[in-house]
Parts: C-alpha cells; sequence; structure tokens
C-alpha cells in the first residue's frame, strides 16, 4: 500500500467515526519519510535551543521525517500536554528530567512505546512499562562566580551547607521548581538527604530562601546570572556551567555537595493522542541511537548519553567521582505537583513571566 493511499484510508476512517469520537485527528501532511501521518513531528523539548534545533534538524536530514520544536521547561511542557489534552500540540516530549514524564504518565499524558532501541539503554535508565526512555543523565551542581566569593570572603561552596551562610545573602540563583525540572531536582534532593521528610526538606528551602536573588523560570537560568556578576553562586546541571565556561566565561567553578547530589535523567517519550503518532515514534527510535546522543558536545551541551555506545566527551562530568543520592525518578514525579505547591506556598511564589 502507498503511504499516500494509506494515508487516505486514514483519513476517511477517522472522519466517519470523527462525531463519535473526540480526538481522533491525524495532522494532514505529505507523509514526509514514509509515514502515514503528517509526515512531521511536533516536539517539546526541555533542552537548550541549541541543542533542540540541532537535534530536530539531524532528526529530520537522517529520516526524512519534518521536526519542530518549541524549548520549554519541564514545568511549562507538561503544563502544555495537559492543556493539549484532546487536541495535541505536540508529538514528543525530548529532554528535560525524567520526573517531569513520572508525573505527566500518572496523569495519562504519555503513551507508552517500547521502541526497539530502547533494548539498547540500560533500565536504569528508562522506565519499565516505556512511557519514558532515558536520552541522557546530568548531575546537579553549583556554578560559581570565583570574583564575588572573594569579595564575599568565602570559599567556593562544596556543601548545601554551605549555601546557608549568610555571606551569600542575595547571592545564590536557582529556578522555581514549578517551572523548572532543574529546580525540582534540587528540591527532591533535600528530601533524600533528610530521609524523606518533605518537612525538613522545605525547611532548608525557606532557610536557603534569604540568600536566593531570584527564583528563574528556566533552570540554567542562574548560570547566565553568576557569569554576569548578578549573583556568586548558581544552583544548575554542571553541564550548563561547563556551557557557560565555554561560552566566555572560562573563570566559572564547578562544585559539588559533599552530602550528596541529585541527578537527572533526560527523557523521551510518545504524548498521548500525537497527531502524528508514527512520526513521534520514529523520532523516540531515533533519539536512542548513538547517532543522536552523540549530538550533545557539538552544541556545549555535555550530558552523559544513556547509550553506551554513544562517545562520551571529556568535558562530561565522571559521574563515580561525585556522591549521588538514590534520584527514583517515578517516586520524585509522584510528589511533584503537591511538593510544588507547597514550595508555592510555604518558600516562594512561581514567576510570573
Ligand atoms: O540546559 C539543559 C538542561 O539542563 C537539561 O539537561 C535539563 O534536562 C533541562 O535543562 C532542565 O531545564 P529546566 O530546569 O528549565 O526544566
Amino acid at each position: 500500500m502507498t503511504s499516500r493511499f494509506r494515508r487516505g484510508v486514514s483519513w476517511l476512517g477517522c472522519a466517519a467515526v470523527l462525531a463519535l469520537v473526540a480526538g481522533c485527528a491525524r495532522e494532514p501532511g505529505n507523509g514526509s519519510g514514509g509515514t502515514a501521518d503528517g509526515g512531521v513531528v511536533h516536539v517539546v523539548c526541555g533542552g537548550t535551543e541549541e541543542w533542540c534545533a540541532a537535534t530536530t534538524a539531524q532528526f529530520s536530514e537522517t529520516t526524512g521525517v519534518r521536526a519542530d520544536f518549541v524549548r520549554l521547561s519541564s514545568g511549562e511542557a507538561l503544563a502544555r500536554i495537559k492543556a493539549g489534552k484532546g487536541n495535541a500540540e505536540f508529538d514528543v516530549w525530548y529532554g528535560g528530567p525524567a520526573d517531569g514524564y513520572a508525573a505527566g504518565a500518572a496523569e495519562g499524558m504519555l503513551e507508552a512505546y517500547a521502541s526497539p532501541n530502547a533494548d539498547a539503554i540500560p533500565a536504569k535508565y528508562k522506565d519499565a512499562s516505556g512511557l519514558w526512555t532515558g536520552v541522557y543523565v546530568g548531575a546537579l551542581g553549583f556554578c560559581s562566580n570565583p570574583k564575588l566569593l572573594r569579595e564575599a570572603g568565602i570559599e567556593v561552596p562544596d556543601s548545601w551547607a554551605d549555601l546557608l551562610d549568610s555571606k551569600l545573602a542575595k547571592d545564590v540563583g536557582i529556578a522555581h521548581p514549578s517551572t523548572s525540572g532543574t529546580a525540582y531536582t534540587a528540591l527532591w534532593t533535600q528530601v533524600l538527604l533528610v530521609g524523606g521528610d518533605q518537612n525538613k526538606a522545605l525547611e532548608y528551602m525557606r532557610r536557603l530562601h534569604p540568600n536566593v536573588l531570584q527564583y528563574t523560570k528556566s533552570g540554567a537560568a542562574p548560570a547566565q546570572m553568576t557569569a554576569r556578576g548578578e549573583v556568586a553562586v548558581g544552583v544548575i546541571f554542571s553541564h550548563d556551567c561547563v556551557a557557560a565556561k565555554e561560552a566566555g566565561f572560562p573563570d566559572l567553578v564547578v562544585s559539588f555537595p559533599s552530602e550528596g547530589t541529585g541527578y537527572e535523567t533526560g527523557g523521551v517519550a510518545l504524548v498521548s493522542g500525537a497527531k502524528n503518532p508514527e512520526s513521534g515514534r520514529k523520532f523516540v527510535d531515533w533519539a536512542l541511537t548513538v547517532e543522536a546522543q552523540e549530538i550533545g558536545p557539538t552544541v556545549k551541551s555535555y550530558q552523559f548519553p544513556t547509550n553506551p555506545g554513544a562517545k562520551v566527551s571529556e568535558k562530561v562530568v565522571d559521574l563515580s567521582t561525585i556522591r549521588l543520592v538514590e534520584y527514583d525518578a517515578v517516586a520524585a514525579g509522584a510528589a511533584k505537583t503537591a511538593l510544588n505547591r507547597r514550595f508555592d506556598a510555604e518558600v516562594a511564589q512561581a514567576p510570573k513571566s
């Protein structure tokens, strides 16, 4: 059957049941890449703009399927996916910590897809039922501006306790956990460090609050704030500090908390009700390949690839050299909505714009 004919059948079928079944939508298009849907994949992307652009372009070049993307922080991405329920705006979610995916999956926002390429990805980096699969790993750390630290008379922080120093008043940058997956990783890390007690974790965040200049929407934004000298320390994924160093701020210093730090498994998943499900599955398949996972370092994204065949840049942090907490994305995801609500009410409101 030709792809044109298949598409015709699909549209006829859809039209016939449209009056009965809301959301039976396949996007019209040219079936590029030999697909029976619109031949396009709309990606909500949690990596950097540059990485999202390079990835979608390379995907199209390799597969012939068109791709576009919108870069959104984790909480915003999930909110947009939810808003599109019944009329999906996106086909695929790519990038951003897996706890956001777990939270979305629990609300029926993701469709399980067991990609054949997921076999290559170690079990610890994927959901057992195929709701999401990890494409990279990143460790949370501190990004410091040594000049500002000197002026404040303090050393490069190497513990969560160090961030509470009153000499850092209004000198710490961190995103807001309701919008940012990075910041939620920081919040859930506190929960894990105090044996699961969310009250104590929020207590730490309340103590940190006087030192926070601003809660940004995006997790990587404090890297720029630190680079520009607006704050002395940013709490961010360490690869975003490495990227800022490369972007012209070589003096920035990366450090990790001695008590232990959290990490993300950046995911990829098919969105429930995707209008281009076949193209979406192609994207998921491709995102798990060595080719896709070697793009990051070409655009200053130094996360650790989950495909063991992918080359690891020497700029990627060696995870075995830092103390990591046992970060379970599913447990973190299950707690996410309620804990963020408490953060909004008890620590700080989410940024408006
Ligand atoms: O900048 C890239 C990155 O740090 C990813 O590794 C991560 O998944 C994402 O940003 C998190 O973004 P946000 O905190 O804005 O949700």
